[in-house]
């Protein structure tokens, strides 16, 4: 019989598997996880609520047109429930705008130390991954405009970014997208929006551009990550063509039904906002004093900096050692780094006590 050699297509076998968070420290029990950005209080009431009283229609499918979570987005966020697109995460929009606008000999652009989907979508896609430098850990326009070439098609730039925690201007991002060229659609993740106080996740800009688009999570502020759920919105031609990729049922009932609860209630979305800059804040002094510093984050994490790769290394085992679990960020191209997603205040106590010890101790 013929052998037959069957290849994937091209990219695929480029891609590096995404590493995700650590859940759990070998041979430990009551470990602490602050390595994926979840929200430590978990979603609100109403929003387990409607997920339990899905469980008895679990035979019956989803919807396919999502049109109530649409229309409870569009009210609370202010925008066209017709040019919402809902995913299964908001990964998979990433990679809708990927298959749907770039392919084989077309660029994706995104910075330094962008969001690792970017890359893994684009090369999903067939489609050659460009990255620009950054400035001392934030997006710098002018480094992204350089790089854009008449085969870029998709510029990501997640604003606040992850795992930076640093955001740019408004003015800035206006000035990226004036300045992409025909063609170019600017893609603006906005999955930790919710934790910059009065931020709306640049929608005056989608609102009046026709080459920006935004996504959205449930995963962070509204505690959805294991419902695996997020949200896009962008110009109704965008919108049109990534409905064509779409699977009629990409999203579960139960995920819809928490999510629609969970984004009417605002009170509780402030009351995590609010609780996550005071405990953010406070680590970043305490740590400081330590003398380990941090770059100004907005979001729900903290990138912590020390001297050197095999002191972070060293302070990520203290920290397992003690039950808490951060992320290292090694294939962020930021060895020397640890990110800690900020966890409930006794937990940034522990992390604050733990490091300072360490760092009185480390001999490196
Ligand atoms: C910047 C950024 N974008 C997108 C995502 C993906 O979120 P989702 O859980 O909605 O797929 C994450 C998750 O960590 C993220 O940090």
């Amino acid at each position: 019989m013929m052998t037959r050699k069957i290849v994937p297509q091209p990219g695929i076998l480029d891609i590096d598997l995404y590493v995700g968070g650590k859940g759990h420290v070998d041979g430990m029990s009551n470990t602490v996880k602050l390595s994926s950005n979840e929200n430590p209080h978990g979603a609100c009431e109403k929003a387990k609520q409607a997920f339990r009283a899905v469980a008895g229609n679990m035979h019956i499918y989803p919807s396919s047109d999502h049109a109530e979570l649409r229309e409870a987005i569009a009210q609370v966020h202010g925008v066209d429930a017709d040019r919402v697109i809902c995913g299964n995460g908001s990964d998979e929009i990433i990679a809708f705008l990927c298959k749907a606008f770039a392919g084989v000999g077309d660029e994706v652009l995104f910075t330094e130390h962008g969001f690792s989907m970017y890359r893994i979508c684009a090369l999903g896609a067939g489609a050659t991954p460009v990255e620009a430098a950054e400035k001392d850990r934030h997006t710098d326009v002018d480094a992204l405009l350089a790089a854009v070439t008449d085969r870029t098609k998709l510029v990501f730039v997640a604003n606040p970014n992850n795992p930076t925690g640093t955001m740019v201007a408004e003015s800035e991002i206006a000035r990226l997208a004036e300045g992409l060229p025909e063609g170019c659609l600017l893609v603006l993740d906005e999955a930790y929006a919710e934790y910059v106080a009065g931020f709306d996740g640049h929608l005056s800009l989608v609102e009046d551009r026709d080459n920006v688009f935004m996504t959205r999570t449930f995963s962070k502020i509204y505690g959805l990550g294991g419902l695996r759920i997020g949200w896009g919105y962008g110009p109704q031609e965008i919108i049109d063509v990534l409905y064509r990729l779409r699977g009629p049922f990409n999203v579960n009932a139960g995920a819809l039904a928490a999510a629609t609860a969970a984004v009417q209630e605002v009170e509780y979305t402030e009351k995590c906002r609010a609780d996550n800059a005071k405990w953010r804040d406070w680590l970043v002094a305490e740590l400081a004093t330590a003398g380990i510093p941090c770059d100004p984050s907005v979001t729900n994490f903290i990138l912590a900096q020390f001297g050197s790769e095999a002191e972070a290394d060293a302070a990520d085992a203290c920290l397992n050692a003690n039950g808490l679990i951060v992320r290292q960020v090694k294939g962020y191209k930021l060895p020397d780094c640890l990110r800690i997603t900020i966890g409930k205040g006794a937990d940034c106590k522990r992390v604050a006590a733990v490091l300072r010890e360490f760092k009185e101790s480390w001999q490196g």
